[in-house]
């Protein structure tokens, strides 16, 4: 019998995990998923290696749960020995410990005409529920597009090193509360990506008031990321307006100032992810010139109530 061990991930298993991320590339379980996406995800597993957990076999680690980017993979070879249902469990009890409402993870498969893949079988078979579907939109082309001022009395101005960081946290956990999907960040996880040699304190920009500019209330995070024949692509990373601030075009002026910023630095393309069920969002994207490219579809494993 072999044994299996299920725990956080440290640095020297980032190197395994990146195996099994292209393993996954490479027999096309994960449609629409780039080798830049694997290369900007295991970055971040590089940088917090204990916010992903490993099950190993026999002392070999042959599969990673991340839930920061709803990642779950077992190595094609160790497949159908209960690795990919032991991540899930840790995966939910450290969801549970941490006072998060359920685990959220990319299910390859569905769609019209319904597509049948192993990761399905599997959600269906370890009592997770669909819950949204993530789009991948992209805009092709970013020459020409004019400035959009915001309205009177409402600043745009980018993240300077004078922030208060609590403030920008408060803002990105507030404007998401009522998101589709569940999506918190805590104020380390912001100082360290912030402190990352990557990081580009000029791609994010705030909206706040004139009079209270220490109050921001909205904010769009960019970077820019080479795709997989090398080119550099735009990404809007977030975009959040607070709830009493929306409706005033604050989201359209953050997106226009983003993809001014692209045009800017010599980039053609913009792409962003969005969560199809925030219609809101869709038809802002959609009239800023976005398509849909991909639709992945995420499920997710409710934490029993304590109750
Ligand atoms: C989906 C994945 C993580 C499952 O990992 P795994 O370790 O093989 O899963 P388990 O052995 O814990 O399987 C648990 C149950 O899921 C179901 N299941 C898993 N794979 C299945 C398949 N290929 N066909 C049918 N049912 C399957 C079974 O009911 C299984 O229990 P059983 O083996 O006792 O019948 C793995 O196939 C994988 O890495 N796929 C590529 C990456 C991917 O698609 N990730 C998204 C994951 S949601």
């Amino acid at each position: 019998m072999s044994e299996r061990e299920v725990r956080p991930a440290r640095g020297p298993d980032v190197a395994a995990i990146e195996a099994i991320w292209h393993a996954c590339l490479r027999e096309g379980a994960w449609e629409g998923v780039t080798r830049a996406d694997v290369e900007r995800d295991i970055g971040d597993v590089a940088e917090d290696p204990a916010g992903t957990i490993v099950v190993l076999e026999d002392g070999v680690v042959v599969g990673s749960l991340t839930t920061r980017t709803n990642d779950l993979s077992v190595a094609p070879g160790s497949r159908r020995r209960g690795h990919g249902r032991a991540l899930l469990d840790a995966a939910v009890a450290q969801a549970g410990t941490r006072g998060e409402p359920y685990v959220l993870l990319y299910v390859p498969g569905g769609g019209d005409p319904p597509r049948h893949t192993p990761a399905r079988s599997f959600a269906v078979a370890t009592g997770m529920t669909y819950r949204a579907t993530l789009t991948r939109m992209r805009r092709d082309g970013l020459g020409g597009l004019l400035e959009l001022p915001a309205p009177p009395g409402v600043l745009l101005r980018p993240l300077g090193p004078d922030v208060d960081l609590e403030a920008y946290v408060s803002l990105i956990n507030a404007s998401f509360a009522s998101h589709p999907t569940w999506f918190h960040v805590d104020t380390e996880t912001v100082a360290r990506a912030h402190a990352a040699p990557s990081f580009e304190a000029d791609g994010i920009a705030l909206v706040a008031p004139e009079d209270r500019q220490g109050a921001p209330v909205g904010f769009v995070r960019t970077y820019a990321e080479a795709d997989d024949a090398g080119v550099a692509v735009g990404v809007v990373g977030h975009v959040g307006v607070l709830p009493g601030w929306r409706g005033r075009g604050l989201g359209r002026v953050l997106v226009r100032w983003a993809l001014r910023r692209f045009a800017a630095q010599g980039l053609d393309r913009a792409e962003l992810s969005v969560v199809a069920a925030n219609a809101d969002a869709l038809h802002l994207y959609e009239s800023e010139g976005f398509v849909t490219v991909v639709a992945w579809p995420q499920w997710s494993k409710d934490v029993p109530s304590a109750g």
